[in-house]
Parts: C-alpha cells; structure tokens; sequence
C-alpha cells in the first residue's frame, strides 16, 4: 500500500520491516523514554525546515551550493563548546572559500545535534582480539569494550535529545552573534591551520574578502546594516536511523497542519535502510522536511525513480536531496544512468556527492582510514558525471572534524600511514581534519568554477 495522507501517521512505520533499530532490552523503559521525548519542545521548526528546503530548490537548480559536513557519529563525551565552535569554524571558513571561490550562495548544513545513531555493516565487531556487540552511536550504546556497554539503553535517546538541544542552542548563538560575521573572516583560521601552506592561502583570501568590504563600503554601500554580512544560516542534519527518536519528536506545524519531525532540519535515510517498502521510507515519506537519500554503488535508476515518487510524489523543489557516495573508481560509470534517469523522469532532485563513505580501507596494521585523493578524486568524478549528463553537481557531504586529527592519509600536509595511531580520535569513521577540510574547499571551489 503506498502512503496517503489518510493512511500515514507517525507511528505507521511500525507495520513495516525496519532496519538497524536498537532492539531495545525492555519495552517498558523504551516506551517510557518515548513518552517523555514525545513531550518535549521541538528542536527546530516547521518554518525552518520550510527555509531550507526553498534553499536546497535554489541548489537543485544551480543558483547555489551546498556543504554539509561533521562527524561520523556525535560523542556524548566529546562535547564542549569548544569542540562546537571549531566545527562552525572550519564550516565557515570551507564556506568562506567555496563562497568566494565558486562565486555562489553556500547552504550550510552541519552534520550535528542528532547525528548520534550508527548503522553497522555487521552486528559484532572486533575489540582487541574479542569479538563484541557491534558500538552503535551514543543513542543506543556505549563504545565502551565490554559487553555490558554494547547493551542498547533507551534512556540515551533523551540524552542525545537534550545534548542536541544544547548543541543547537550554541549553534544558533554563534551563527547568528557576531561570530560568525564575515568580519571575522580572519578569526576563523585556528592556529594549527593557519602555520600550514593552506591556512597561509586561506589568510591571502580572508584579506582579499577584507579588501572587497572595504571597496563595497567606499562605494556607498551599507555594510552596517546588511544582515547578511554578519548571521550565518546553519542548518542541522542527521541520518534519521532510530524510528522510535524521530517519531517522539515528530509534530503537527500549527500553520499547515502538516507532519515535521523536528529533531533537525534535514533528515536522510542510509544506504542500509532505503528499502522502498521498508519503515524508513515509509516514515519519511510522510513528514514534510527536506529529506535526502545515500545512495550507493548498488542503486539502480529504478529503485531511485521509485524513492523520488514515493519521497516526493507532488514533485516538490528542494523536498529531496540525493547524496551519491558510489567510490572514487566507479562514480564515473555508475552515476550518469541514475542522473539521467531522474532528469528524464523530470524529478527536481539536488544531487550531492558524499566522497567518504565508499572509499574506506583498512590499512595493513587494521586501521579504518581513507585517502584524500580518493575522496577529490570522487568529487571530480561526480562533477564530471553531472556535467555529462547537464545535471548541476549541488554540493558535497562530508566528515570532518575541527580538530587537528590524524584520521585520513594524505592532504597538502600530508598524513602518512604511520602517523595514523598518533590522534585518530573518531568513535567511528576517520574524518578530515581542519587542514585537510580547508585543502579540500579550494580545489572544490576550483570545480565549482568550471561547469
Ligand atoms: C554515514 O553517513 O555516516 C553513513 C553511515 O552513510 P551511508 O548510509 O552512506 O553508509
Ligand atoms: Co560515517
């Protein structure tokens, strides 16, 4: 059965076959933690998620650029405001580049405030030499190394609930108080980046910037009063796994009457979980955010025409994100069928590319890394696919940190293999660090100028 608005409703999905979810140890203590949850304030707000789907319409017909980025997986310990701060400024400062690069609007979407749940590719992993319950995000478990840790405890969806909260809080008081005015476009540089070739060519642009808000405000211009010279718009996202979160924090918008689920602005489905007839898709399908969809190298253009009719059947711009993460090597040859599937079908789609999630290895002594150049390799690879088949390449989704980590090999300062166990950090895929995330904004912005 499809969904219409008379059948759909929050806990529809239940009927459903659903993926990756917690199995709760006791269902009293799950549905207590719901109930409370269901509860609490929204996160954020139906006419917000309104005021980026229009953004992402903007993206899907070329007129702007998105950059989504953040952690692999939020950590419950790893939580500071410092740690916050760094992510928005090295988000800034890509933004910054491909901005002034690229010459187009940037939509900001942070991969923060909920990105909490893991799906993982098999149910026990190995932790030095014994084999555990796989660690699956801070909503559902401890990465702890032992099995009482790896037990799933529904009392971490509230938690994960409030650290959103708080996250979200100093996100919105950074973006839009000052500190993220592109005054302090210089501010933005940290110390570990600004020492490095990269963050010395980032330093060169901040004055070029400068220079340019002089000219303006010699010329007559009200720099002063230009909201937009000094508030940013970041918007929050995460994978929607855990079905009994969403649908706790899932709301009726006042003024519409429609369906938000508001624990972040945009929500996707995994790679794991987009099975057209499974809970994930029939959840989504009946809140009005903006959604987006993995799609990996095993996606045919069938299956993706059916995802764009059963996510977005009124054909709704900016309503549904594709996010393609098919491998450096094969994004060529596997990405055009679906780009021209999807044009033809006349779906108005944004199309990103997530470069990491397909070029994972583990190097010889067993570390999960990735290389750099494979990521780039992938952007260009999707930028030429898009290019051939006149579809515009709207952004990347990528994992990043703002710290000085040592998680992916290679970047202009480069990262070797042995430096890997030095200050690999992640709790669970390798991330770019600060210097590698700016390298890579200047070469995107070099694409950006091209088609
Ligand atoms: C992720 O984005 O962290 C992730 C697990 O992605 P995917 O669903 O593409 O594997
Ligand atoms: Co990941």
């Amino acid at each position: 059965m499809t969904v219409t608005q008379s059948t759909w409703s929050p806990s529809s999905w239940r009927g459903r076959r659903a993926l990756h979810q917690p199995g709760w140890p006791s269902d009293e203590r799950a549905d207590a933690s719901r109930q409370r949850l269901a509860k609490m304030p929204p996160l954020v707000f139906a006419g917000e998620a309104r005021a980026l789907r229009d953004a992402l319409a903007r993206v899907g017909e070329g007129r702007a650029f998105v950059l989504q980025a953040g952690d692999c997986a939020e950590s419950f310990h790893d939580f500071s405001a410092i740690t916050i701060r760094e992510k928005l400024k090295i988000l800034l400062q890509m933004s910054a580049v491909l901005t002034y690069g690229g010459t187009l609007p940037i939509v900001k979407i942070a991969r923060i405030a909920g990105q909490f749940a893991k799906a993982r590719s098999a149910p026990t992993e190995d932790v030095g030499g014994v084999e555990l319950p796989s660690f699956r995000g801070h909503m559902i478990n401890s990465e702890a190394p032992h099995p009482e840790a790896r037990i799933p405890d529904p009392d971490r969806m509230e938690q994960a609930y409030h650290q959103a909260a708080a996250t979200l809080n100093l996100v919105r008081a950074f973006t839009k108080g000052g500190f993220a005015d592109l005054n302090q476009v210089h501010a933005w540089n940290q110390e570990f980046v600004a020492t490095s070739p990269v963050g010395q060519r980032y330093e060169q642009l901040a004055s070029e910037i400068e220079r340019a808000l002089r000219f303006m405000a010699a010329c007559g211009i009200d720099l002063v009063s230009e909201r937009r010279l000094h508030e940013v718009d970041v918007w929050t996202s995460h994978e929607g796994l855990v079905l009994d979160y969403e649908e706790a924090l899932t709301r009726r918008d006042s003024t519409t009457g429609d369906w938000y689920c508001c624990s972040g602005h945009l929500l996707w489905i995994g790679e794991r979980t987009r099975g057209i007839d499974d809970a994930h898709v029939e959840f989504f399908a009946g809140v009005h955010n903006p959604l987006g969809v993995k799609l990996g190298p095993a996606a045919t253009p069938e299956e993706v025409l059916e995802l764009c009719e059963r996510l977005n059947p009124a054909r709704v711009p900016g309503r549904l994100t594709l996010i393609a993460r098919m491998g450096a090597d094969r994004v060529f040859d596997l990405l055009p069928p679906i780009l021209r599937a999807v044009r033809d079908a006349e779906h108005p789609v944004t199309w990103l590319t997530d470069p990491m999630h397909a070029n994972a290895f583990k190097t010889a002594s067993g570390v999960k890394t990735r290389r750099f150049d494979d990521v780039l390799a992938e952007i260009e690879g999707f930028f030429a696919a898009c290019l051939r088949e006149r579809v515009w390449p709207g952004g990347v989704h990528l994992e990043f940190t703002g710290e000085d980590v040592t998680e992916c090999l290679g970047g202009g300062e480069a990262v070797l293999e042995d430096h890997l166990s030095s200050r690999y950090m992640t709790l669970c895929d390798p991330r770019l660090n600060a210097r590698q995330s700016l390298d890579l904004a200047f070469r995107v912005a070099e694409l950006m100028r091209r088609p």
